[in-house]
């Protein structure tokens, strides 16, 4: 059996008839099942504990009087729940392969959130990520296929922004139609954190991303590559592969170039995320906009 068909299966237990017997057991076996998963919180599972005993007592109403009625799987959404608990999961198995500064700070982060029980929160369609997801993916795969498999379930269950509330003139039109990005731990995000930020990014490919700064400290880990870096105004380029992360000190300036395939990292603000970014002037963006990466590099 499958963990959906399972969940479905375990489902019907969490929902068996109030007042049928032994139900009280039943609903409560399967809110352990949902609390392994981490779809089902450990507050929950106390009220469907102490209404095990009595199988005409509603879990509803004490989970309503204690606040916890969203941290119980509904049919809908289990699925999205189970993909983005999943994806937060094999993004810190990944994470922990990695090598570099700030990477301490963003898995102690992490392990603070990770065991929070996520709320799917799909958006509307989002074009650059109809468009550009799924390459990016196909050379993901070949190295890593448990983050690569977790990222193409968990992606429709989450709300992709293309952020458009930049000045144009300043971020460049390519830019602003080009990336989307879906927070995973965040304010607004499936688990629900405060100043914190993890999720995906993703940039059609030869895009420019501005030079910026702000200060959040900032992880980016690239999954494609090779693109291009700099980490001042009017420096040359440096060109990165992929899996190799970079890590921004607080209002250190940062540009990407995007090259020849859609640039797809996770990313993590470890505080200050509502402090906004700036855009740095430089002179050199008309030629920067023209360049092209190649694979090899
Ligand atoms: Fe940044």
């Amino acid at each position: 059996m499958s963990d959906a068909e399972e969940d479905q299966r375990q489902f019907l237990h969490l929902t068996a008839t109030l007042g049928e017997p032994g139900s009280g057991r039943r609903r409560y076996a399967a809110a352990m099942h949902f609390n392994r998963r981490g779809l089902l919180s450990d507050g929950a599972l106390e009220v469907y504990r102490i209404c095990s005993a009595r199988d005409g007592e509603d879990p509803g109403a004490l989970l309503k009087a204690r606040g916890l009625l969203g941290e119980v799987p509904v049919q809908s959404r289990s699925d999205g729940a189970l993909a983005i608990r999943r994806l937060i999961a094999e993004a810190d198995h990944y994470l922990a392969g990695l090598d570099g500064p700030g990477l301490a700070e963003v898995r102690q982060g992490l392990a603070h959130w990770r065991d929070y029980v996520p709320r799917a929160r799909p958006g509307p369609a989002n074009k650059i990520v109809d468009r550009w997801l799924a390459p990016a993916l196909g050379s993901l795969t070949a190295d890593f296929p448990g983050l690569s498999a977790a990222i193409a379930a968990a992606a429709p269950h989450l709300d992709w922004i293309t952020y458009d509330l930049y000045d144009p003139e300043l971020i460049g039109a390519d830019f602003m139609q080009g990336h989307a990005f879906a927070s995973l731990v965040g304010e607004a995000a499936p688990v629900k954190a405060e100043d914190w930020d993890m999720g995906l990014f993703l940039i059609a490919p030869h895009v420019l991303y501005r030079d910026h700064r702000h200060r959040a400290p900032e992880l980016y880990a690239p999954l494609t590559g090779p693109h291009g870096w700099r980490f001042g105004v009017d420096r040359p380029l440096t060109i990165l592969p992929a899996h190799r992360p970079v890590w921004n000190e607080p209002f250190r300036p940062h540009l990407t170039k995007v090259g020849p395939e859609p640039f797809l990292c996770l990313f993590v603000w470890t505080r200050d995320v509502n402090d906004p970014a700036e855009v740095l002037a430089a002179s050199d963006w008309p030629e920067l906009e023209a360049v092209r990466i190649k694979a090899t590099e």
